[in-house]
Parts: C-alpha cells; sequence; structure tokens
C-alpha cells in the first residue's frame, strides 16, 4: 500500500495543508486535490472515489475534507483505517476544524502525519502514541528554550534552595538529637505538658498495623522524608510529565500540547492524585495508645480574616494490655487562646470535665474497665465559627496587576499555631488559561501542573523553625481574581486545639502508665477565596 499524500482541503479543492510522502511537485498535488471534489459522486455515503491513477479516500471535517491520496494498489480498509487516525489527530490538535485553526497548527499536524505515515507506508501507532510522541518533541524543544533563558537565574535559585533545605535538615536534626536525649523535651513536638515518666514515643501509621511494629526504638522519631512531593501525576505519566518534574518545577509548557482536548477512550486521562503515603513520622504504640485525628475546612478571605472555619476532632482510646483498662487520662491544660465556643462531648460512659479542675478523662463508673483491643472513641470536639485564633496556617495572595496587562503575584505562608507541624503542604494557585508564569522567587519548589493549569507550589514541612515562605511570579492576565480560590493542602502533626495526654494513671492505686499518642490532623477543604 503506498499513502501518496494526506491533504486537508476545502469543499471546493483548495488544500489547506498536505503532507506529501512521495515525490510529488506543489503543482501535481494542487491539480489532484482540485479535480477531487468533482469526482464525489452527489448523495453518497462513499468514503472513495478513484480515477485512471490515483485512489482519494476522504471524510468530511465540518467544512473541509480530509482526504488520503493513495496509489490504487493500496489497501483500502487499512487506508480508511488510517484516514481515521488522522481525522483524530487533527480533532484532538485543534479546537475546531476550520481553516484558521489547521493553518495555526499546521506544523504540528504535519508532524503528526508523518508519525503516522512514512515513505507512505502506515506506521504501527495509536492515536495515544502519536500524541505522546509529539508531546515530548514539542516540549523538549520549549524546555531547551526555557532552559537557555532562565540558565543563569535557575542555576542560582538551585544554589538558595539547596542550602535552605541543608540548612532545614541540619535543624531537623539538631531537633532530633536533642529530642533522643529524653525527658520532658523529648515530647516537645506534641506541645509541652509531658510528664517525664510517660515518654510519648513515636507516632504510628494507622491504616498499616505493621508500621507499628517495624519502627524503631521507642523515643526516637523517624526521620520524615525531605522529598515527599504532595502531589503526582497518575499511572499515565507522559514523557513531557517526567521532564517537568526532572526540571524541578521550573518549566513553562503549553497547554495545547500537553492536555488532549478530545477526551480519549482508550485511557482516561488520571486527575492528579495525592500520594496515600501518609508523610508523618510512625509512631509505635504502647499498651495504650491515644489517636487524636482533626479534620479542619476553613475559607480565608483574601482581604484577611476568615470567612468560616469547622474543626472537628476525636480521641481514640487503645487499650491491649488487660492490666491496663481501669485508667485514666489527664489532658494538658487548655490553651488559653481557646473559649467556651469549643465544645467537647464525652462518651457516654465517660464523666465529663470539671470545671476549674484537670481536664481528664475517665469512666464515671470507676468499677467498669475500658474495651481492651478494641479503639473507643472517647472524646470529641468541635468548633464552627470565625474565630481566627484555630487558624493553623494563614496565606497570604497578593496580586497586583500592572499597566502593561501582566500581573505580580505574591503569595505568603505562615505558619500560626507552634505547637503544631504541617508536611507535605501544597498550595495551588490557579492560573489563567493561555498564561504561564514567570517565577521570580520562590522559597522552596513549585511546579506547573498541566492537567488543571495551576501553579502548585509544595513545601515538605513548615515547623515553628521553619514557619514561612514566599512565592512571586508575573504573568499576563488583567483580571486579579483568576488566582483564587487558592487550594491548600497538608498533612498536620499535632492538634490544632492542644488537645494531647499529659498523664495516664490507674484508676486503683494512681500508679503511672506508659502511653503513647499519636495526634494528626487534615485540611479538608482549606482555601483562600
Ligand atoms: C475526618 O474526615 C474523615 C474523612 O472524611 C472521616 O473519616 C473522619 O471521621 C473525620 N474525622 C473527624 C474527627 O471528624
Ligand atoms: C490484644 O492484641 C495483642 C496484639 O495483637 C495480643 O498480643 C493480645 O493477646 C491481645 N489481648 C487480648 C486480651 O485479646
Ligand atoms: C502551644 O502550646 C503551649 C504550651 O502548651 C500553650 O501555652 C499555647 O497556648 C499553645 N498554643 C496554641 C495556639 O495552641
Amino acid at each position: 500500500m503506498v499513502v501518496l499524500a494526506a491533504s486537508i482541503c476545502t469543499k471546493g479543492g483548495k488544500a489547506v495543508i498536505s503532507r506529501q510522502f512521495r515525490d510529488m511537485s506543489r503543482t501535481r498535488i494542487d491539480a489532484l486535490l482540485a479535480s477531487f471534489p468533482k469526482l464525489i459522486p452527489a448523495n453518497t455515503q462513499h468514503t472513495s472515489v478513484e480515477t485512471a491513477e490515483v485512489r482519494y479516500v476522504y471524510q468530511l471535517l465540518e467544512d473541509l475534507y480530509i482526504v488520503l491520496i493513495t496509489n490504487k494498489a493500496s489497501n483500502i480498509l487499512q487506508d480508511i483505517e488510517t484516514l481515521h487516525l488522522f481525522a483524530r489527530v487533527v480533532s484532538d490538535m485543534c479546537r475546531s476544524a476550520d481553516q484558521r485553526e489547521i493553518a495555526k497548527n499546521s506544523f504540528e499536524l504535519l508532524g503528526a502525519f508523518d508519525e503516522i505515515v512514512s515513505l507512505g507506508y502506515r506506521e504501527q501507532v495509536n492515536l495515544m502514541q502519536v500524541r505522546s510522541i509529539l508531546e515530548m518533541e514539542s516540549h523538549e524543544e520549549k524546555i531547551q528554550e526555557i532552559i537557555a533563558r532562565n540558565k543563569e537565574a535557575e542555576a542560582k535559585e538551585e544554589l538558595k534552595r539547596r542550602a535552605r533545605q541543608l540548612e532545614m535538615q541540619r535543624r531537623e536534626q539538631q531537633r532530633r538529637a536533642a529530642a533522643g536525649v529524653g525527658g520532658p523535651g523529648g515530647g516537645s513536638y506534641l506541645g509541652g505538658g509531658v510528664s517525664g515518666y510517660a515518654p510519648i514515643s513515636q507516632r504510628f501509621d494507622a491504616p498499616s498495623p505493621p508500621a507499628r511494629t517495624a519502627s524503631p526504638a521507642p523515643s526516637s522519631l523517624r526521620t520524615p522524608s525531605f522529598k515527599g512531593s504532595g502531589m503526582k501525576l497518575g499511572s499515565k505519566k507522559t514523557k513531557q510529565a517526567e521532564l517537568l518534574d526532572a526540571l524541578g518545577g521550573s518549566a513553562l509548557l503549553s497547554e495545547e500540547i500537553s492536555v488532549p482536548n478530545t477526551p480519549d477512550t482508550s485511557t482516561p486521562e488520571p486527575s492528579i492524585m495525592k500520594t496515600t503515603k501518609n508523610p508523618l513520622p510512625t509512631v509505635t504504640p504502647e499498651s495504650v495508645h491515644v489517636i487524636i485525628k482533626e479534620n479542619i475546612s476553613l475559607s480565608l478571605s483574601r482581604e484577611g480574616g476568615l470567612e468560616s472555619l469547622e474543626l472537628k476532632g476525636d480521641m481514640n482510646l487503645h487499650v491491649s494490655d488487660p492490666s491496663l483498662s481501669r485508667i485514666k487520662i489527664a489532658l494538658t491544660p487548655s490553651p488559653s487562646a481557646f473559649g467556651p465556643e469549643l465544645q467537647f462531648k464525652q462518651h457516654p460512659n465517660v464523666g465529663k470535665f470539671s470545671a476549674n479542675k484537670e481536664r481528664c478523662i475517665a469512666l464515671k463508673d470507676s468499677s467498669r474497665e475500658f474495651p481492651v483491643n478494641q479503639s473507643l472513641t472517647v472524646l470529641k470536639w468541635r468548633y464552627t465559627g470565625k474565630d481566627e485564633s484555630y487558624v493553623p496556617l494563614s496565606i497570604n495572595c497578593w496580586p497586583t496587576p500592572s499597566n502593561d496587562g501582566t500581573c505580580n503575584v505574591n503569595i505568603e505562608y505562615e505558619l500560626e499555631n507552634e505547637n503544631v507541624s504541617l508536611y507535605d503542604l501544597v498550595i495551588s494557585i490557579p492560573l489563567p488559561t493561555g498564561s504561564y508564569p514567570a517565577v521570580a522567587s520562590h522559597t522552596s519548589e513549585w511546579q506547573l501542573n498541566p492537567s488543571s493549569h495551576r501553579i502548585d507550589w509544595t513545601i515538605p514541612l513548615v515547623n515553628a523553625e521553619e514557619r514561612s515562605g514566599s512565592l512571586e511570579f508575573s504573568l499576563t492576565s488583567g483580571d486579579v481574581n483568576v488566582f483564587f480560590p487558592v487550594q491548600v493542602s497538608f498533612v498536620g502533626l499535632g492538634s490544632t486545639v492542644g488537645v494531647h495526654v499529659a498523664s495516664v494513671s490507674q484508676v486503683e492505686g494512681g500508679e503511672d502508665v506508659v502511653f503513647s499518642e499519636d495526634a494528626s490532623f487534615n485540611a479538608d477543604n482549606y482555601l483562600v477565596v
């Protein structure tokens, strides 16, 4: 089979684009296309016509024809299949099949045609493969350009970033070392107030039981992973995404080439997924293990202040030694910042907190026992309102339009609660379509998320020592509203309202009991609107 040319022409037979796979003169192809519409029989469903020399296999693309000109020995069924692939490529690459759009994308289209037919013979490729070849090529080109342009600036940034990262690791190690010597300081990350006798050991990953026992010796934290990034592209990871990743988020990228705009049926485009891996250090559970979890949803106003906040938390007790089933749990004093609108609710069998006394969790009937090897929710708490003292992380996103049609965006975060740490923080800012940011400065990595057209700024760890950061970029946009809502995600270590176990003791005899605590919180819907 030989495909002589693949062309898109008007109904009058004028070429819009044409790719000849065999040696053919311009006049010859023009003549072949000019005579083609006249050959089409009226009112028929045919998809091919023949002359003495050639066969045309064609289909309508809106007001245009896409046509393969083949020799007559060619396998017509295969040619029809090839034609369909050409047509899909066109609708994949062009928003509409009109002359202007085709002409605009002619370079890419001809490139794609060359991937499908080579020297007149069909290549064994499908739409997905054509797509990824082209994405790769145009992306590489684009990246080369950017690299050349930004090389120096990037190198400097990279040095700064590395220095910061090293500094951060060094401090973290120091903190660890300090924690390792034991004593009350060892639990400082949990908000202090920990009694020396009841050391708080490591975190533990609730969903995967083996992790509990796989942890190293108690009282030492496992080094958290610094490279864990919150967001990853899903399974259909193209070369392009890899390139982007490899560049550590410093590349620009054109939406046309990155996002197939017609959904292909073979593999659904995966949405950006969060890695399921828990980034928090693990805790080895003791025979008395307390799990504190909170969910926080909030909308910060871009003007400052809080639009709404909802916080829910609960405390689960897990006792695995029957000799420790009659215990009472003393909580750390309530942080003064939080008033009576923070409501606590005890399990019906658990006594309420008494006013002006240490907050304590114990069974009302002191002769009863906590269940063994079965988790029990002993306490819940909840806050809904607009009190800013509950906000663990503030975000200030500040777009400034300038006269030349560009917009400068400054964005900063700051940890407002020194008793918690945030892991895998991702601050994701929507960008106007067709516009790509020039990043002027950043304190940690960022990357463009091609499928959602957002800039995702990722910070592996935010804590009392490394509490703030900033990102500044500019791009073409006259409208400051496009940068909202900013979406924020993270996994928090600690309790935003300062609920922590101070000590655990036997009801009978009052003897202290070793316990472990695992306190974490999630950002459900954390937005700047
Ligand atoms: C937090 O959200 C998760 C998922 O929606 C839910 O399973 C869990 O019960 C919530 N926890 C609290 C304390 O509300
Ligand atoms: C509780 O679970 C632990 C660990 O799975 C086991 O060693 C212990 O025997 C269990 N105790 C009871 C009373 O079921
Ligand atoms: C942080 O912990 C300290 C010591 O326990 C406490 O005094 C303070 O109120 C806490 N701050 C917040 C915001 O929870």
